[in-house]
């Protein structure tokens, strides 16, 4: 069995946010998130949060299954991340592996995590820790290894010599532990330190002060270790994250022109020799399928997106749009909005909670609500489904195969059949049967003379 233990308790003063750090996003997702992601990707059985400032908004706004325990926070109360540690000690079992890791570093993978499993196991160590050299170790702890490179101890800066804080190799604060020991080591913490804090590092002392061997794992990349304590740096791990993401989608086979301005959140599925242009944003849950063209500064959310679909510059949201669609430039598809196959959705023309089936077209200029549009519809330029009565919002139905003329509103709620025509200007108020024509407006009349009669001629 091998559990996690992912500590995620602590304050983030320095993200000056009313939001736990841990829920801060990169590419779609909370910093803690992608570490339980990770853990899951990595095969761990069963991994427990330690929670405490913001307990509340970690709890409610995680969805992925995790196993939450409280570290009790306040005045008086003992700190550190031996502290933390130790409310999961009840749940760890003797003959497991326990993984360490923090909430806010959410860049480790699951490759580095079971090469950590695996070092571990080979080397028959109690407990082994994964460091890396850094150029610049400041604030770190520092690894002490003995002349056969077992580690012996790590130090914090703080409680660091002169000799100590010159040594490069730091320890990420990500350990494997075999949980009999880790739970041995737990009843003797102390808080005598610089900090008056519990520090879990001191595991690595008292193990190793009896005789258990510990190792350390160096990483080559330090990407994967780096945490996040500013704003600053949250947008530098989206960066390598993003990266990561797009090297992805293009290693399987969709073109990204400009990757470095492009921005696809984790979940996101894109079918090969689809491609993107520069400023398009892909959010949430969205799929994408194959051959499509998603032209620039598009922004789609949570949405389905067939085969060979062409999207400018338009904004999707919680819609579906069928296979060999066009969509804009400057649509706007809003929640719930279904579009079939082969339909088109042109310039400036917004769709809200409407189904439109295959072949139809609103080509230019106009709003589409709370409808249902049957195939081969032509809906003319400047339609308004008048869909808002001041109080509530009511249905249109257009049938198969009707034709809107331009300027026409279509007063909810109301259904044009089947094959009607619907001529240009008209306000429609009334049901139009079947391939009949409706016209509603008022006749055009000409007074000849007019303008020299009224002396208006210039
Ligand atoms: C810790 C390590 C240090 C290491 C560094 C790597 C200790 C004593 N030191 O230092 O050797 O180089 O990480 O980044 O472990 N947390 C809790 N509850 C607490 C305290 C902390 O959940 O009571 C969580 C924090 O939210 C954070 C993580 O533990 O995610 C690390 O805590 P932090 O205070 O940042 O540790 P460092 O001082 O940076
Ligand atoms: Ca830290």
């Amino acid at each position: 069995m091998i559990f996690s233990i992912i500590l995620a308790a602590g304050e983030g003063t320095r993200m000056k946010s009313k939001l736990p750090k841990v829920m801060h996003k990169i590419c779609g997702k909370p910093l803690l998130s992608h570490v339980i992601n990770t853990a899951k990707a990595s095969g761990i059985d069963k991994n427990i949060v330690i929670v405490g400032n913001g307990s509340d908004l970690v709890q409610k706004g995680i969805e992925e299954e995790v196993f939450f325990v409280e570290q009790p926070i306040g005045e008086g109360v003992p700190y550190g991340t031996g502290f933390a540690v130790m409310q999961a000690k009840d749940y760890i079992e003797d003959d497991s592996h326990v993984i360490i890791l923090y909430g806010d570093t959410p860049l480790i993978t699951s490759e580095t995590i079971n090469n950590t499993i695996e070092f571990h196991k080979k080397g028959n160590y109690e407990a082994t820790v994964l460091s890396a050299d850094f150029d610049d170790p400041t604030g770190y702890g520092r690894i002490i290894r003995d002349s056969n490179g077992n580690v012996t101890s790590i130090v914090e800066h703080k409680d660091a010599s002169e000799e100590e804080r010159n040594i490069k190799e730091i320890n990420s604060g990500i350990y494997c532990f075999n949980g009999k020991s880790l739970k041995l080591a737990l009843d003797r913490l102390d808080s005598n330190n610089a900090q008056n804090e519990y520090y879990i590092t001191d595991a690595i002392k008292i193990l190793n002060d009896l005789g258990l061997k510990v190792g350390g794992y160096k990483i080559l990349d330090k990407e994967e270790i780096f945490g996040i304590n500013s704003r600053i740096q949250l947008a530098e791990a989206e960066k390598v994250m993003r990266k990561r993401i797009n090297n992805a989608h293009m290693a399987n086979g969709v073109t990204i022109i400009n990757p470095d301005n492009t921005y696809i959140d984790a979940d996101v599925k894109i079918e090969r020799d689809t491609i993107i242009y520069p400023g398009v944003i892909i959010e949430g849950k969205s799929n994408i399928g194959e051959d499509c063209i998603i032209g620039q500064n598009s922004r789609i959310v949570d949405s389905h997106v067939g085969n060979e679909v062409d999207i400018q510059i338009s904004t999707i949201l919680e819609s579906k749009i069928g296979d060999n669609a066009h969509i804009g430039p400057y649509a706007y598809l809003r929640p719930n909005s279904e579009i079939g196959k082969n339909v088109k959705i042109g310039d400036f023309v917004e769709v809200k909670n409407s189904k439109i089936e295959d072949n139809s077209k609103a080509s230019h200029l106009s709003y589409i609500g709370d409808a249902y549009v049957g195939k081969g519809v032509n809906i003319g330029c400047g339609v308004v489904f008048v869909n808002y009565d001041g109080k509530e919002k009511h249905k249109t139905i257009v049938q198969d195969n009707a034709f809107i003329g331009c300027n026409t509103n279509l007063v909810s709620p109301v259904e044009v059949e089947e094959g009607a025509y619907i001529a240009a200007g008209s306000t429609i108020t009334e049901r139009v049967p079947k391939e009949s024509l409706s016209i509603a407006r008022a006749r055009q009349v000409n007074k000849e003379g007019w303008v020299k009669k009224k002396g208006l001629k210039k």
